[in-house]
């Protein structure tokens, strides 16, 4: 499957990838034609009522990686799994073993956020024979570094290194990488350098691929909506209004239903 998916950007065709994170979603979303499922660490916001993603723990990813992987058709789609703040940045013997615990929980590779200062953790985790998606630009597990969810690459400097950054990484063996929040010149010029695929989240029209958190196309997440979501369905309301017109029924004692009871 992944050696399929690393082709479609020869044969120009659009990669798409969104974030999923339990069983039901993966056998529903194994049906809708996407080529790669995301156990993203944005689970912590979307799942787990986390203010940010800096507080998820190897133990969650474990969890719903596990979910994950047990409602996806692996004929279908490849899993990757987000890890986590704190399991790789420091250290490349520990990033290699937890890179490992989540090919283990059902992960068919692991995406990790940074370019030089994790290269160490980068080769030792491929030296294990696992495949990796980088994750470069706005990477939210630096938010405090970053000063917030800002759009990153806006300047010359900047630019260099997320273009020197993507080298490294395709050199190291990374099989394909994430940009995010990250100016459509910038991606476009360095999607067209890397002979890997690249995967953008408001990162304009040019990147090989696309990705976005499903709570976020479907309507889930309600608290705000950055520029570069579309939302495709309600769900929230949708949620919220099937569930008020059970309690409604309920209520009014009009459910259940003869139809509803067993003899
Ligand atoms: O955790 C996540 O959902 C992500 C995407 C924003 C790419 O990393």
């Amino acid at each position: 499957m992944l050696e399929k998916i690393l082709q479609m950007k020869k044969n120009n065709e659009k990669i798409v990838m969104v974030t999923c994170y339990d069983a039901t979603m993966a056998k529903i979303m194994s049906n809708s034609n996407v080529d790669m499922f995301l156990v993203g660490d944005s689970v912590g916001m979307t799942k787990l009522g986390y203010e940010n993603t800096l507080s998820v723990t190897m133990d969650d990813m474990i969890h719903h990686t596990k979910a994950t992987a047990r409602g996806t058709n692996k004929d279908k789609v490849v899993v990757v799994s987000d890890m986590p703040y704190k399991s790789y940045e420091d250290d490349p013997k520990l990033a290699a073993e937890n890179a490992k615990k989540l090919i283990d929980a059902g992960a068919d590779m692991v995406k990790l956020e940074g370019g030089l200062e994790i290269i160490d953790s980068i080769k030792a985790i491929i030296n294990e024979g696992i495949e990796i998606v980088g994750h470069l630009g706005l990477m939210p597990q630096s938010i405090k570094k970053m000063g917030g969810y800002k759009v990153q690459c806006r300047d010359e400097e900047s630019q260099k290194k997320l273009l020197e950054d993507s080298l490294l990484l395709q050199k190291a063996g990374v099989s394909m990488i994430v940009f995010e929040g990250i100016p459509e010149t910038i991606a476009k010029t360095v999607t067209e350098k890397l002979d890997i695929p690249t995967i953008g989240i408001g990162a304009g029209r040019y990147c090989d691929g696309q990705v976005l958190v499903s709570d976020d196309l479907l309507g889930m997440f309600t608290d705000f909506t950055p520029k570069f979501v579309k939302k495709y369905a309600n769900l929230a309301q949708v949620i919220q209004e099937a569930t008020a017109q059970y309690s409604k029924e309920v209520k009014e004692g009009k459910f259940p239903q003869e139809v509803n009871t067993y003899k």
